[in-house]
């Protein structure tokens, strides 16, 4: 039977640590998924904002294509003759055309590269003029007749968070740039190359944040999560704990029950069979001690030892025998105080004896408690009894008694010495039937006074420190 109790335990507790181990990993399983889902939302959301860009910037370069041919190159050709942008007056011109037509649109800048060679015959950005080789291969693509963009970005949620570099996306779109036609549109007369660049620095910012928000909140959420999910586990783990010990203790009372009832009978049939000869060994002895009295008054004494031993080997035959046949408690309502003071009148010579000082502090509103009077002065006697053993060179006794709980429905009643105390491994032995420290003690005072206190469905507990003292509290329900 006892080797089945852990695996019971092991079995009971497995269903929750799944339970456990199921909700952590649910927890980060959608954190993960969550993270994923953000990534993929603004990654689709950076896709769609460039396509639109693209087909925007294309539009755009288009427009400044046509603006540039219709108000720059035909006027240009029919004033001097041929476009010479070293002549700063068509500078100035192509620079008006080209501002005015973006101007107010989303656009960084605008350059115009020679379709010849690879230089900058034209920017908004004066610095770049005349820059030769920075084309690329989309310059060579766009002489070919097709358009492309592409695009430079520096922007991560690091920018966002350390706010180190700021975030800078900008789409470079270049198309050919064709002799328009004003009849029939355009041609496929190529002049050059024409680069837009758009600013898209800001709806990048805002994906980036959108992303960040989302991952911010989705890990606050989960912590959160986490934190109530921890919470909760740890008071079932309590709770848990708090079932295993309380079965454990009924468990180990049930054991003790078990021990005891078994020990009970086999003590009783022994008492039973040695009470019968020690009565005919007193009687005789004390027969004896009469007539050694007449005959022979120098071994006097030896009868004497007889009875005394006999004496106290009766005490303990007795004593098996309460311990191991309980009687029925007889309850009446007692004024426990009254019972207090008939127990210590009782006990007065020896506490003279042992130089003892009682101290009483006994609650005067004490209601009576429907007691055993004998059983309960059976037990209290044993701790008395044990109180003076526990202080061999005098001390304090003090006694109170109290009214416990807010309706006062328990009584308390405390017995405090100033002994020589105990450890904690004894503390735990105490109550056990037989055990003992003393040479003559038989180990039943404790078991005994706790059986008492089990009848009336009470409590005894107790508290010590070595070399300074112990307290017994026995606690008691009105019933
Ligand atoms: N007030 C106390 N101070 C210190 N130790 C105590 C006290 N009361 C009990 N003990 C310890 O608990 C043990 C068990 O006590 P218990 O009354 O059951 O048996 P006992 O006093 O040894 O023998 P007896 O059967 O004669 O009472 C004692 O041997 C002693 O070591
Ligand atoms: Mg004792």
């Amino acid at each position: 039977m006892t080797a089945n109790k852990p695996q019971a335990k092991i079995d009971s507790l497995r269903p929750f640590r799944l339970v456990k181990y199921f909700s952590f990993t649910g927890l980060g399983l959608v954190l993960i998924t969550t993270i994923v889902l953000s990534w993929f939302i603004s990654n689709h959301a950076k896709k769609v904002m460039l396509e639109r860009s693209e087909k925007y910037s294309l539009l755009l370069a288009e427009h400044v294509n046509r603006q540039v041919f219709l108000q720059f190159v035909l006027p240009t050709v029919l004033r001097y003759g041929e476009i010479a942008l070293r002549n700063s007056a068509q500078f100035k011109r192509l620079d008006t055309v080209v501002r005015n037509t973006t101007e107010g649109l989303n656009v960084d800048s605008v350059t115009i590269y020679d379709s010849e060679e690879n230089i900058i015959s034209y920017s908004t950005i004066p610095e770049e003029v005349g820059v030769r080789d920075k084309g690329g291969k989309e310059y060579e693509s766009a002489l070919n007749g097709v358009n492309s963009s592409h695009l430079i970005s520096k922007a991560s949620l690091l920018n966002l968070l350390t706010g180190s570099d700021p975030i800078s996306t900008k789409l470079l779109t270049y198309i050919p740039f064709r002799r328009e036609n004003p009849l029939s549109e355009r041609t496929d007369d190529i002049m050059g190359v024409t680069k837009v660049v758009q600013d898209l620095s800001d709806d990048m910012e805002a994906i980036l944040r959108l992303q960040l928000t989302i991952i911010v909140v989705s890990i606050l959420i989960m912590g959160t999560l986490f934190l109530i999910l921890t919470q909760i586990v740890t008071k079932a783990d309590q709770i848990n704990e708090a079932r295993a010990q309380e079965r454990r203790r009924l468990e180990d009372k049930l054991n003790q029950a078990e021990r005891l009832a078994s020990l009970g009978e086999m003590v009783a049939s022994v008492s039973h069979e040695i009470k019968n000869p020690l009565g005919i060994v007193r009687s005789t002895a004390e027969i004896l001690n009469k007539r050694l009295q007449d005959q022979a008054p120098g071994s006097k004494h030896l009868a004497e030892i007889i009875i005394t031993e006999t004496s106290r080997l009766d005490d303990i035959v007795r004593e098996f025998l309460d311990f191991a046949r309980p009687q029925v408690p007889q309850f009446t309502p007692t004024a426990i105080n009254d019972l207090i003071m008939k127990l210590e009148g009782f006990m007065q010579p020896e506490f003279s004896k042992n130089n003892i000082t009682v101290e009483n502090n006994l609650a005067t509103d004490l209601k009576p408690v429907n007691v055993d009077q004998n059983l309960l002065y059976r037990a209290l006697l044993n701790l008395f009894i044990n109180a003076v053993q526990a202080m061999p060179d005098g001390g304090i006794l003090s006694i109170s008694t109290f009214s416990a709980s807010q309706e006062k429905k328990k009584v308390v009643i405390r017995i405090e010495d100033t002994g020589i105390g105990m450890s904690k491994e004894k503390l735990a032995m105490i109550f056990t039937p037989f055990y003992t420290d003393k040479n003559r003690g038989t180990g039943l005072g404790l078991a005994i006074a706790k059986n008492i206190i089990d009848q009336h469905e009470g409590f005894i507990t107790v508290e010590s420190q070595e070399a300074k003292g112990s307290t017994f509290l026995i606690t008691l329900k009105h019933q």
